[in-house]
């Protein structure tokens, strides 16, 4: 039970790496795994998903973006579970848009939802996390801030979580609390959706093991970095993209 006796919690969980994530904690034995999402139908379906008897994983309506939300959602979790062990920032999205048609909406949507989220998801876990002496946060940032066409708000985004990484990484390390972050590639998830057949012909071909990823493999690297086995690793940034970044 490598997760025992830990709370977790895993924002954008309703589908895709955020499902997996939050299903590869509650099958390593959190005691608790709520998913949080925006979208209320979705995210329902997820956690009843996971849903047992014992009730070791919920469902809860917020939109990440927000601090009036965050703050009601996560102090309700705190409430009812006593504490957040374990944070993975994994909710984001795209508005892709060659930058000089990029629009001011797509611009401001994306830096909310991906980057300022951070800001608020670890403002409503951290005070915790310092009184007890531990924490594990986990934020899904994207190869895309080495650079992608069609993604300045995006890569904008992505970088900015690098960064905010590394620095409260270096406040919370006397803390015994970590952050890391990860950088996937192509995963294989409905974001990809998005994006035309000869576009997805050109990403294959740049990824030298010529597939792409499954969220479920993305699940176990958070859950190593969620872990204990990686209780030396802060502010460092895991590229699980099939080989593309060597
Ligand atoms: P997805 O689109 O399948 O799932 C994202 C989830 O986040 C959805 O359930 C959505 O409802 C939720 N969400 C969006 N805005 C939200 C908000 N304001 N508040 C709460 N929940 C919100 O995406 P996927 O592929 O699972 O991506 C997960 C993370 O991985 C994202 O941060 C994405 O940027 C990142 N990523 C994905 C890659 C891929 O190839 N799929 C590549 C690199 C990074």
């Amino acid at each position: 039970m490598r997760f025992g006796g830990k709370v977790a919690v895993v924002t954008g969980a309703a589908q895709g790496i955020g499902e997996a994530i939050a299903k590869r904690l509650w099958q390593d034995g959190a005691d608790y795994v709520a998913l949080i999402d925006q979208n209320a139908g979705k995210m329902r379906e997820a956690a009843l998903r996971l849903d047992s008897a014992e009730k070791k994983a919920g469902g809860y309506v917020c939109d990440v973006a927000s601090m009036a939300d965050v703050q009601k959602v996560f102090d309700g979790i705190i409430q009812a579970h006593g504490k957040i062990d374990i944070l993975v920032n994994n909710a984001g999205i795209t508005r892709d848009a060659m930058f000089h048609k990029m629009t001011d909406e797509q611009w401001d949507t994306v830096i909310n939802v991906n980057l300022k989220s951070m800001y608020t998801c670890c403002k409503a876990v951290v005070d915790g996390m310092r009184a007890r002496k531990y924490g594990k946060i986990v934020n899904i940032a994207s190869v895309s801030a080495f650079g992608n066409l069609g993604q300045t708000n995006y890569g904008a985004s992505k970088g900015g979580v690098i960064g905010f990484t590394k620095c409260l990484a270096k406040e919370l390390a006397r803390s015994n609390c970590t952050v890391n972050c990860i950088a996937p590639g192509y995963i294989n998830t409905d974001m990809l959706q998005a994006v035309p057949e000869q576009v997805m012909q050109k990403f294959l071909a740049s990824i030298p093991m010529e597939r792409l990823g499954e969220p479920e493999e993305l699940a176990a690297a958070a859950a190593f970095l969620c872990s204990d086995d990686s209780s030396f690793i802060t502010g460092e940034c895991l590229v699980v993209s099939g080989g593309s970044y060597m």
